[in-house]
């Protein structure tokens, strides 16, 4: 692993004028519209709010290769050629004459909006960075931000996960879903999950003691998480009647929302990350389809006949980030789970993390190093 920039030593001095970066320089697949340079300007010049950030490690998420792929470009269109990424990890070297809450050398951790972290250095507001979880590594610290914090907000935003609360969550070993079953055990809820045979054991790194003992299911234990076989049974058909608070989907597709109206007790809450359809592109026929859709279930839940429909989009807020790492991160509640590290420096591999993640098939977050942890 090699470094054309400044190393951890070189805090606040030395900032060189060229950095590493990846970038993207067309709509595409990895391979095809996404590249490494040696020689892209370190963006030195900071607002009065901003920080500059030594990156050590960074991590993709699905809106990353979707954004690659011109996917969202109804709602993101970019100027070639563009640093993408959006999850990481480092150490600030600078900061604008504003900035207070952060200071040089602060190991910190961020989600920085619709682009610009895949490189050696980032500059963002402030605001998109929080301290880094000191029991957590750069590479498990960048793996954090976007898919914790989506989960945070799902679940907890509006305070309806409390002790006893019965949580199923589609997709338990999705990125999402990983960081989605922690929060919810951490504050004491039951919690069950869809999960393959496959990623048995991804849901067993967490530490729970996982039962897919369906005949358990009437008694729910809260040291236990019962995970249901998606490929084998129909969630809505084994817990039919059981009264779940919250139905976190982490997956998409309408069968989630069928199946979650025969387990969520009246009033109960159907929280969705993804929607009707996982695959479509975002065009502007889809966002009508989806808009009349959540309009539709919206209006039956309000005249009391379904639960609660909520599309939850990521709002993002570094106190998030900061109350993960005090109650959760760092008391030992919530830890990420990795799929895979790779090489930032080859351009193949960063092209294997993009098309892992695009897979679908990743188990647990992929994360690309930039300095050694
Ligand atoms: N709205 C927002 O703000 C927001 C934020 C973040 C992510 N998202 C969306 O959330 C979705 C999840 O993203 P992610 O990165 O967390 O996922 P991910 O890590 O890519 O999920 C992959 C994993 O999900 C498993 N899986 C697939 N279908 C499943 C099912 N029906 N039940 C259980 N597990 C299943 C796969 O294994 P098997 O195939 O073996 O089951 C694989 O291990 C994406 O569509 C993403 O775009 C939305």
């Amino acid at each position: 692993m090699q470094s054309s920039a400044a190393s951890i030593g070189n805090i606040g001095n030395n900032i060189p004028d060229l950095m590493t970066a990846a970038q993207q320089v067309g709509y595409g697949d990895a391979k095809d519209a996404l590249q490494l340079k040696s020689d892209v300007t370190v963006p030195k010049e900071l607002k009065a709010s901003q920080v500059l950030v030594r990156n050590h490690a960074v991590s993709i998420n699905a809106i990353d290769w979707k954004l690659l792929n011109g996917n969202m470009s109804i709602i993101k269109t970019y100027a070639f050629p563009h640093i993408p990424g959006m999850d990481c990890s480092g150490i600030v070297v600078n900061v604008g004459s504003s900035v207070g809450r952060l200071k040089v050398g602060d190991a910190v951790y961020g989600n920085m909006g619709y682009g610009n972290a895949f490189a050696e250095y980032v500059r963002a507001d402030e605001s998109l960075f929080a301290l880094k979880p000191v029991n957590l590594s750069f590479a498990e610290a960048a793996a954090v931000p976007l898919a914790g914090e989506t989960a945070y907000e799902a679940l907890f935003q509006q305070r309806e996960i409390t002790r006893d609360s019965k949580v199923f969550i589609c997709g338990g070993p999705t990125g999402v879903g990983l960081f989605g079953i922690q929060l919810a055990k951490a504050v004491g809820a039951h919690v069950a999950c869809t999960s393959s045979l496959r990623n048995m054991d991804t849901i067993k790194k967490l530490g729970y003691n996982v039962t897919e003992n369906i005949s358990e299911v009437m008694k729910p234990n809260n040291d236990d998480l019962l995970v249901i076989d998606y490929t084998k049974y129909n969630f809505g058909e084994i817990l039919h009647h059981q009264n779940y608070d919250v139905v976190f989907d982490c997956v998409g597709g309408q069968e989630q929302w069928e199946s979650a109206q025969q387990i969520l007790k009246p009033g109960g809450r159907f929280i969705t990350i993804v929607g009707d359809d996982p695959h479509s592109n975002l065009t502007v026929k889809n966002i009508v389809t989806m808009g009349a859709g959540v309009i539709n279930r919206k209006f039956w839940s309000l005249v009391g006949q379904e639960p609660s429909y909520i599309f939850h989009i990521l709002k993002h807020d570094y106190r998030h980030l900061d109350d993960m790492r005090v109650n959760y991160i760092e008391t030992g509640k919530m830890k990420p789970i990795i799929d895979h590290v790779y090489d930032f420096y080859n351009v193949k591999e960063l092209h294997e993390m993009y098309d892992r993640s695009k897979s679908g098939k990743a188990q647990g977050k992929m994360v690309a190093q930039i300095i050694k942890d």
